[in-house]
């Protein structure tokens, strides 16, 4: 009877353990910190979202503003077309003005004056021959004789002239005055004896009033084509590619 007793309570005292050790299981399993998991998931759910929007970022990137930086692109690549101007009495700077012409692939426009100008009135050891006394007046404008040019679908323009008397012949006064320069760039180079090129091109901008002069450039008579070669490619921006 007492065994029996025992194994009774015994029974019972297993049977409480086990009972009480099952709740605590079940209560773990709710406890699932699976559960705090995807709650933390869902949170970072949106970021995860967010890197797809990153996407859309780099859809940013091929940003429509990369189109005005291949604007100027265009703008350098495009040669437009290119004119060459010369005023030349001995033939000096008629001759450098064809080698930038052919160099540059360009048009060539010649300034004939309309009253030609004789051996003797460019014989500058007169001091009273024609040329010298046009370049001691400022007002003087000799006549252009050739016909007329249309320059407005020039976005290039070298302009070329002998020195005399250290500053451009007043014929290139005459023609800059005749002429709207637009934004056409123009530069202007010269051939001389030994004078630079000094402000002629400075003072050609003040009286054409128009154009993008740039600096100029003096080549002695005797100039050759890799002289101008080399001029015309110092012009030309450094290529970055
Ligand atoms: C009237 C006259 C004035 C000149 N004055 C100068 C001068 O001041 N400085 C100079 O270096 N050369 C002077 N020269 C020389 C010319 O600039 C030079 O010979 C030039 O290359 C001539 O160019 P062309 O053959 O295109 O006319 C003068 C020439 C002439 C006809």
């Amino acid at each position: 009877m007492r065994k029996k007793l025992i194994v009774i309570v015994l029974f019972l005292c297993v049977m409480l353990v086990s009972t009480a050790c099952g709740k605590d299981e079940t209560n773990n399993t709710p406890m699932p910190t699976a559960e705090a998991t995807p709650t933390s998931e869902t949170t970072k759910a949106p970021e995860v979202t967010t890197t797809p929007e990153a996407t859309p970022t780099a859809e940013a990137t091929p940003m429509p503003e990369a189109t005005p930086t291949a604007e100027p692109t265009q703008i350098v690549t495009d040669p437009g077309k290119v004119l060459v101007v010369v005023f030349s009495a001995t033939g000096n700077t008629k001759k450098v003005a064809e080698m930038v012409a052919k160099t540059e692939n360009a048009d060539l426009y010649e300034i004939v004056p309309a009253v030609p100008y004789t051996s003797e009135d460019i014989n500058y050891n007169n001091y009273s021959c024609r040329a010298l006394k046009e370049q001691s007046n400022a007002a003087a404008r000799p006549e252009i004789g050739s016909e007329t040019i249309d320059i407005s679908g020039y976005t290039k323009i070298y302009v070329g002239y002998p020195i005399w008397a250290a500053s451009e012949p007043r014929i290139m006064d005459t023609f800059v005055e005749s002429y709207d320069f637009g934004t056409a760039t123009v530069i202007p180079f010269c051939t001389s004896g030994s004078s630079g090129i000094g402000s002629t091109g400075t003072k050609l901008a003040t009286l054409a009033g128009s154009g993008n002069w740039q600096s100029g450039k003096r080549f002695p008579g005797s100039a050759t084509e890799k002289d101008v070669q080399t001029w015309i490619d110092s012009m030309k921006p450094a290529q970055t590619e």
